[in-house]
């Protein structure tokens, strides 16, 4: 075994913290350039597929190394100047050195190589990517860590990618422009008056995070500041002056979270200020969001997949329609107008009450929400009553289906399933489950995250022999 180790040691034609002159070759799953050396794997991150780079060699493992760029001998013409100077430590962005449209390409391909791993060559076509006309300041969400820094100074701003290393963000590119003016006020605020941030190594201090959501065509602002405990000192002198510095806070929130843990949010709020929610507006239609509830982070994006989503499950009046992880019930209620019923199933208790709200607010009388795990009450709340769907939309997190829901899918044999993805590995993996009866359509990836490694993407599934 020694001896194997040993001899496969050697066989590694590169070493550590030496310099290689390399051609970028292909690009790996979160945009990260990749090189061969006598067919020896090497990762280098910010670097683009044609490029000639000289790398230094940080890491070497027994399949393959990690590198990084030091200098772009031949740059790609896709190249761009980085227009962020965060990037690329911090972990919001992976793809500011590639133009857009490259970008979307590469989405793309990543979907392809993803279905082609899966399904074996061209068995399934996937479109071009949906762009943004305007892809910065798109996010209505945003998380920023507090802490402190090596001298005991307040600090906030973002974490560097895969680490828990606080370091500064100013104008990112990606978020509403009103998120980093309010957490920067607070972050002033806080070390006026000397308020400690939450230390994760001895758990102790007040402020762990700043999250701001804003309702991106209402411009109502939500502003949750996480709390390690129930006490926040002056605090009603931190609401005052937020609410006098920006007129659009329409609710600030305390949010306790005291565990040990990497979840921003925990799970008991105090409103400080305003109703504890605010509204927005998508297509025709208002949303009421909560704290805890999810909500798109792209509602441009947002209402250009759910219209695609309803467009391509062709619906008829006759419908029932179950729509899975509906979150506030966003998708089932730009349904509900052209079927018969809606059902949606989400386990966020808050975004039940909210999507129940939704559905008063916008005089939708055709649709029924529950609370609980997909996995748990699809059966119970609608199966076992002979509640059975002619079309399913399932929109999961980013682990996908489990396997209880794509049995009972295959078991209740809707005409069609529309699947909307955050993650294509799952999402491969379970549409290759559900072929057992399905026909899978193209594929349509949609970029709900620009200038990010990640995609979305919508798919029609038909049931194979539907009479
Ligand atoms: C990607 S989001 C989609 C939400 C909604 N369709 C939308 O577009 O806003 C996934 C949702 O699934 C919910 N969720 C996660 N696991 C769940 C489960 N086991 N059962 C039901 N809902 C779940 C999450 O809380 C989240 O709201």
């Amino acid at each position: 075994m020694q001896e194997k180790i040993r001899k496969n040691r050697e066989s590694i034609p590169i070493q550590k913290n030496q310099e290689y002159i390399v051609e970028i070759i292909d690009q790996g799953m979160d945009g990260e350039g990749i090189a061969k050396i006598e067919q020896f794997t090497i990762f280098v991150p910010n670097v683009l597929i044609g490029e000639k780079v000289k790398i230094l060699i940080v890491k070497v493992l027994p399949t393959h190394a990690f590198a990084k760029a030091i200098e772009i001998i031949v740059p790609s013409p896709h190249r761009v100047k980085e227009d962020c100077s965060s990037y690329p430590r911090c972990g919001g962005c992976n793809l500011r050195h590639m133009d857009y449209e490259t970008t979307l390409d590469f989405k793309q391909n990543k979907v392809e190589n993803i279905l082609q791993k899966t399904f074996g060559k061209e068995k399934i076509k996937v479109q071009k990517t949906i762009g943004m006309g305007n892809p910065y300041y798109y996010r209505n969400k945003a998380q920023y860590p507090v802490g402190q820094d090596k001298n005991g100074e307040l600090i906030w701003g973002v974490f560097a990618e895969r680490t828990h290393t606080i370091i500064p963000i100013r104008d990112c590119k990606i978020q509403d422009e009103q998120s980093e003016q309010i957490a920067y006020a607070i972050y002033q605020f806080l070390k006026s008056k000397k308020i400690t941030a939450y230390d994760e190594t001895k758990q102790i201090g007040y402020v762990r995070h700043i999250v701001i959501k804003i309702g991106k065509n209402t411009q109502e602002i939500m502003c949750i500041i996480v709390v390690n405990g129930k006490e926040l000192p002056y605090q009603q002198e931190l609401v005052d002056m937020l609410v006098q510095r920006f007129s659009h806070i329409k609710t600030i929130i305390q949010n306790c979270n005291t565990k040990n843990t990497n979840v921003i949010l925990g799970t008991e709020n105090h409103i400080l200020h305003g109703d504890g929610y605010i509204f927005d507006i998508l297509g025709d239609y208002t949303f009421k969001i909560s704290p805890m509830s999810f909500y798109q982070v792209n509602p441009v994006q947002a209402e250009l997949l759910y219209n695609l989503a309803i467009e391509k499950a062709e619906l008829t009046k006759e419908d029932i329609v179950f729509d899975l992880y509906c979150g506030i019930g966003t998708i089932g209620i730009f349904a509900a107008k052209y079927v018969k019923k809606v059902y949606g199933i989400e386990i966020i208790e808050q975004a039940i009450a909210d999507a129940k709200e939704n559905a008063k607010i916008n005089q939708i009388h055709n649709i029924e929400f529950f609370a609980g795990d997909v996995e748990k009450i699809l059966y119970k709340k609608l199966l076992e009553k002979n509640i059975f769907p002619d079309v399913v939309i399932v929109d999961p997190p980013r682990r996908g289906l489990d396997n209880h829901t794509v049995q009972n899918l295959l078991a209740i044999e809707p005409r069609k399933i529309v699947y909307i993805s955050c993650n294509p590995a799952t999402f491969a993996r379970d549409i290759q489950v559900l072929t057992e009866k399905y026909e899978i359509g193209e594929v349509q990836p949609v970029d709900m995250f620009p200038f990010t490694s990640h995609v979305e993407c919508v798919a029609v599934l038909e049931l194979k022999n539907y009479q």
